[in-house]
């Protein structure tokens, strides 16, 4: 086996064009920072590196359906991404963007390369055309009836309502979405590299030395490769992206998935000045952590620019992860059917380990997995609360019991079968957690943390120390074998739940250091006499409402994909017109207040209406509200609304 002298780990750049939501979390932000964590805690040289990809067109459809530029757009989602990726523990080494300039040059540099030594394809072909905007449209800009189930708004890429893939010549009637006219076709020169020269390397490279790369992302790539390979446009006609460094080649700009996976070697260069160190040498590691609709790009495309620029080195694993469904339906954004990570760190505040724990712990690691807010309440009660929390916290409430909060003494003459038993068990805990994070297997690992704790449970329950008060020899033992396995839990949880992790180590009064993977397997972590802190609780229950609540959250702000308002680029037609325009003596003579639904009932034999008993804090009110399509009586009862307070009452 090749022994390498750093590592350098991506995950996949995040279109700046939306926050994230939990399947990118559990799909690759994750096991890329639960990896990357263990590898600082073996002291490996590693540099974890991500950032937003600003370009391309699911940006500029953004920019579209908001009325503003691509710019402001992208300005708005980085910072929204990068708190929220920060927040729940993310441990980026940078989180750059891909409009920087470094990244513009870096990018152009790439494709001049290619370029010059000659290896691109030129080609002239008919793309469709917005003659009053005058612009070429790329496939999503195109809309039409689709010829699979005529839905009236499907893509030049893709029917939402049937999920065809479909090529913009197979729509009928289509339209351009920039301004409702017929598109033509015009013809247009782009760079394409031919892939299909790169077809006797691939099948060495990676089909046969790469055979241990995990089965979907091997299957995949065979399945691509065997198809056969063709040529590719590395760049569009589009003002939004990378300017191709070309003299005649105004309005060209970079293919997205050209210029977005470059962004891992800019924003290396943003990072260190040894930049290259990470990407020249052979003796770097290189994982691309991401979700399966990202495989072809970084195990085909991406290795073949590689291969073709020649100066870098190559990834040595992709382990890529399948999708993450919600409640037992797939994440659709424009659908809004996500749990959107921003929101989650609102309603949960203090609880990210928790989400960790629950996305580690069904991580689609080899097929689609399932989030559900049931599972989600049930491991943290049963697993997190239960198992870990309880057991962390039984050991300090029985050292502060039994022992005056210190770390008493190990009699060794008194040393039994269970002692050994518990050592045994920890150091085979490390060695699996270790082996398993080793080959991406994160969800084994985290089960092994959590059987652990659960074997600290058993320990207890059968040394049962509180019966022993007469036997202060026994209870030392007994509580200082508890004490070490609560420290060489923090160490092994740590790449999971660092926030949980740092807490336990401020509970112990240790340091930080004490959590480097060496130290896993000991029982001399913490010394004789040493005070503990008094225990907090590590983990708290979770309520049946707080669950329900984020259900119904979830219903109530999802888009039917089969009604209009599915539609991107539709909605603003669907809103009601704006009345017409009031003076500010109008507006100042409205007395709005906030108000709380403290009752709610329908309005007999009127289907439209609810009547609503409203609390104003001066008074409380009886209103009518046309709302009953849209809202049961008990899904509202507790929110907040805006009265106007002033409007005279009415039959
Ligand atoms: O699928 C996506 O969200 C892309 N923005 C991933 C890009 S990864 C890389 F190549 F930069
Ligand atoms: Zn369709």
């Amino acid at each position: 086996m090749k022994s390498f002298s750093r590592y350098l780990v991506t995950a996949a750049l995040p279109y700046a064009n939306g926050p994230v939501h939990i399947g990118h979390l559990a799909g690759n932000f994750l096991p890329a920072d639960v990896y990357t964590r263990y590898l600082r805690a073996n002291k490996k040289d590693v540099k974890f590196i991500c950032g937003t990809d600003e370009h391309g067109v699911p940006i500029t459809i953004r920019a579209m359906k908001e009325g503003v530029s691509p710019q402001e757009i992208v300005d708005k989602y980085h910072h929204i991404i990068d708190k929220s990726l920060r927040e729940i523990g993310i441990s980026f080494d940078i989180f750059s963007r891909t409009s920087n300039e470094v990244h513009h040059q870096t990018a152009q540099d790439f494709f001049k390369k290619l370029y010059d030594k000659g290896l691109f394809e030129e080609k002239i072909t008919e793309q469709f055309f917005d003659t009053e905007k005058q612009t070429f449209l790329a496939d999503r800009y195109i809309t039409g009836t689709c010829p699979k189930c005529q839905n009236d708004r499907a893509y030049g890429d893709q029917c939402e309502k049937c999920g065809s893939t479909l090529s913009p010549d197979e729509l009928i009637n289509p339209k351009s979405t920039l301004s409702d006219s017929v598109p033509v076709k015009k013809a247009t020169k782009h760079w394409y590299l031919p892939l299909q020269n790169y077809e006797p390397w691939l099948k060495e490279w990676l089909l046969t030395e790469h055979a241990d790369w995990k089965n979907n992302v091997y299957g995949q790539c065979k399945s691509w490769i065997d198809n056969g390979l063709q040529s590719r446009a590395m760049t569009r006609d589009s003002q939004w992206g990378v300017k191709v460094p070309l003299p005649d080649s105004e309005g060209k700009v970079m293919y997205v998935w050209f210029d977005a996976p470059i962004g891992y070697i800019s924003a290396t260069k943003e990072l260190t000045p040894q930049w290259s160190d990470y990407w020249c040498k052979e003796d770097t590691r290189l994982i691309h952590f991401l979700g399966k609709d990202n495989i072809v790009f970084h195990c085909i495309i991406f290795p073949c620019m590689l291969k073709a620029h020649g100066d870098f080195i190559l990834p040595d694993n992709v382990p890529a992860n399948e999708f993450l469904n919600i409640e037992g339906e797939k994440v659709s954004t424009s659908r809004n059917w996500a749990v959107w990570v921003d929101e989650y760190l609102k309603d949960f505040p203090g609880m990210e380990d928790t989400l960790r724990y629950v996305l580690c712990a069904n991580a689609p690691e080899n097929k689609d997995n399932d989030f559900t807010w049931k599972d989600f309440q049930d491991r943290n009660n049963n697993e997190l609360v239960a198992i870990l929390g309880n057991f962390v916290n039984r050991a300090f409430v029985l050292l502060h019991k039994l022992c005056g909060g210190k770390i008493p003494a190990f009699h060794l003459d008194q040393k039994d079968d269970l002692d050994d038993r518990l050592l045994q068990q920890i150091i085979q805990a490390k060695n699996e957690i270790s082996d398993s994070l080793e080959h991406f297997k994160l969800r084994d690992g985290l089960f092994k943390v959590i059987d652990l704790a659960r074997e600290g449970n058993k320990y207890l329950q059968e040394k049962e120390p509180w019966k022993k008060t007469d036997q202060q020899m026994a209870v030392d033992n007994c509580l200082h074998m508890t004490m070490q396995l609560c420290a060489n839990l923090a160490i092994l949880m740590n790449p999971f739940l660092p926030h949980t992790a740092a807490k336990l180590c401020k509970m112990m009064k240790v340091v930080d250091r004490m959590l480097d993977w060496e130290n896993a397997g000991s029982l001399k972590l913490l010394s004789k006499g040493y005070p503990m802190n008094a225990p907090e609780l590590l983990f708290r229950k979770i309520e049946d409402a707080e669950v329900q609540a984020q259900v119904e959250k979830l219903h109530a702000g999802s888009v039917d994909a089969n009604s209009s308002a599915g539609s991107i680029s539709h909605d603003a037609p669907l809103l009601a017109p704006v009345k017409p325009l009031i003076q500010f003596d109008q507006f100042d003579a409205l007395d709005l207040r906030t108000a709380t639904i403290i009752a709610a009932k329908k309005v007999p034999k009127a289907d439209k209406l609810l009547e609503l008993q409203l609390d104003l804090g001066f008074e409380q009110r009886t209103v009518v509200s046309g709302i009953a399509a849209h809202y049961s009586p008990e899904e509202i009862i507790g929110l907040q609304v805006t009265v106007v307070a002033n409007l005279a009452p009415e039959k």
